[in-house]
């Protein structure tokens, strides 16, 4: 088996601590992704799948429990150290983009590597070699407010593979596509994982998206309410026992 590279124990989550509006997003979320796992996340809107994201990828600080990345405790890191390790490590892509408004989207998609010093030929290589994947060549000149949404989320894609992480965290990355390219996303993703063994954890809400996983975790409530390893099933078999799994939880909910 492979080594476990994501890890969280007893990962908890509140949200406005001590006051009366205290939220709690996410409790008891105990997991071990490994290398090569395609981990598809699914779960009702406002369930804790963003705060999961946000927490696992450093971006947020849990309330209690711990993260591990390749086996570091992500909490015990320097500020210095933990933005280091996610510039080497993980490529995000936020449900709401996060493209700073005032660059380009080539500086955008770029900026990972110009923070991490790459010589700007080699950036520049890599930016073009993406946006000719991705279908953005034209609008590198471009501000993230000139573009459309399904073409901001494909630069906030670029800016999320530009430095070949090792794992791709992802909220709801194909949200804003329409479906033929939402495909195409996930056969990337698909190809990365088995071609380059990269490490992929995805938010989404369609089961179809969810059917490129390896395996695949519900959150309800705030905590994994059931799990599922696609083995050696077909996509068309996987894709089958998800939707039948999300059924049978929306039955329970209505019963
Ligand atoms: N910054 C915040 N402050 C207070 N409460 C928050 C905050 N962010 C999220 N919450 C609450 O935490 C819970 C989980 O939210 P989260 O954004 O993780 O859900 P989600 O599963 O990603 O939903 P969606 O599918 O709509 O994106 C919700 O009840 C939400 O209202
Ligand atoms: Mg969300």
């Amino acid at each position: 088996m492979n080594e476990i590279v994501l890890e969280t124990r007893n990962l908890k989550k509140v949200y406005n601590v001590g006051s009366l509006n205290a939220v709690t997003a996410l409790h008891d979320v105990t997991i071990q992704v490994r290398k090569g796992d395609f981990l598809a996340v699914m779960g009702p809107s406002g369930s804790g799948k963003s705060t999961f994201i946000n927490n696992i990828s450093t971006i947020d600080t849990p309330t209690g429990g711990a993260v591990f990345i390749n086996g570091k405790n992500v909490s015990a890191m320097s500020a210095n150290e933990t933005g280091r390790f996610r510039y080497q490590n993980l490529g995000f892509i936020f449900q709401d983009f996060n493209l700073l408004d005032s660059h380009t989207i080539y500086e955008n998609i770029a900026l990972p590597l110009s923070l991490a010093g790459v010589d700007p030929q080699k950036i520049e290589a890599r930016v073009t070699e993406l946006a000719k994947v991705l279908d953005i060549t034209q609008l590198l000149n471009k501000l993230p407010g000139e573009c459309s949404g399904g073409q901001r989320q494909r630069c906030a894609i670029a800016r999320a593979l530009v430095n070949h992480p090792g794992i791709i965290i992802a909220d709801e990355p194909t949200g804003n596509l329409d479906s033929a390219n939402g495909e195409e996303l996930m056969e990337l993703f698909q190809k990365m994982n088995r071609e380059e063994g990269v490490t992929i954890v995805m938010v989404t809400h369609d089961a179809f998206m969810a059917s490129y996983s390896s395996r695949l975790i519900f959150i309800k409530d705030g905590g994994i309410s059931s799990e599922l390893d696609r083995g050696d099933m077909d996509q068309d078999a996987y894709f089958a026992k998800i939707v039948e799994i999300s059924s049978s939880r929306r039955r329970r909910v209505k019963e």
